[in-house]
């Protein structure tokens, strides 16, 4: 069964006022277990409304999105708060870290939420901090860390409950471009163990980390590449001529 399956996915913003906004049309796709999908478009296009639909922030207007079996519009706002905590995991552009805790107490947000025995934390903790390369930093704050530092640091509160899915909205938006390299490849091994990833990005060369990349425009997919056995520069070639067609193709 596909992890992830939107049906026709529609939102409406506004619905009843004189100025309803369309942002997303129809939006049917499939996103199976283990796979590593970029999503791009130009701004206003709606790719974060679909984010936030998958990331059960928002609700569809209409169709389906259905994670794991499980219809995400059926879910209350109480249900939806479990169902992220438990199956999602979340990376953003500015990394959303508390300033007030270490980065271990940050990474262990998610879990001592849910309760979890700090002896577990840790043990969870451990492979983890070595795959990420955070051994050094966990017992900082994310103010005495670099930015990139940071992002790994949000990475491993992202992935320390295991989810079924991972989300990242830009998550190199904010770094250089050697950070945001060291950033992608860690996502390429994240998805080589095994988590899929959804990532939304406006850049060619994040996109080209992905197995697949979904276009949207007029809140509609207008196009998908697979990277198949294409090389990574391939890959990102073709990517960049499918945005500048989506730039330049009028209505
Ligand atoms: N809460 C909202 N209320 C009204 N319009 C919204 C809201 N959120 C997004 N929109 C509109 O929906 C469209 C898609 O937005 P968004 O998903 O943020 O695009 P993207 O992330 O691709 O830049 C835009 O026209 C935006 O103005
Ligand atoms: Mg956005």
């Amino acid at each position: 069964m596909a992890l992830l399956q939107l049906h026709h996915v529609q939102r409406v913003f506004n619905q009843h006022s004189t100025n309803p906004v369309m942002a997303l049309k129809d939006i049917s796709f499939t996103v199976e277990n283990g796979e590593f999908v970029a999503i791009m478009g130009e701004s206003g296009a709606g790719k974060s409304t679909l984010l936030n639909i998958i990331a059960t922030l928002d609700q569809a207007t209409g169709g389906q999105a259905v994670l794991n079996g499980q219809d995400l519009g059926q879910l209350s706002k109480d249900e939806a708060a479990k169902y992220r905590r438990e199956h999602l995991g979340f990376v953003f552009q500015h990394f959303n870290l508390l300033d007030s805790l270490s980065n271990r107490d940050n990474i262990y947000l998610p879990l001592v939420l849910a309760k979890t025995p700090v002896k577990l934390m840790d043990d969870r903790l451990t492979p983890l901090a070595a795959r990420l390369r955070i051994d050094s930093i966990v017992d900082r704050f994310p103010s005495e860390v670099s930015g990139g530092q940071q992002q790994r640091i949000a990475i491993a509160r992202a992935l320390i409950t295991n989810p079924d899915l991972l989300l990242a909205d830009e998550p190199t938006g904010a770094l250089d471009s050697n950070t945001s390299n060291e950033i992608l490849t860690l996502f390429d091994d994240v998805n080589q163990n095994g988590q899929t990833i959804i990532m939304v990005t406006h850049s060619a060369a994040a996109a080209s980390h992905a197995k697949r990349t979904l276009f949207i425009k007029d809140g509609r997919i207008y196009h998908e590449l697979y990277r198949g056995d294409l090389s990574a520069k391939e890959y990102q070639e073709q990517i960049n001529q499918t945005m500048m067609t989506l730039t330049n193709g009028g209505e």
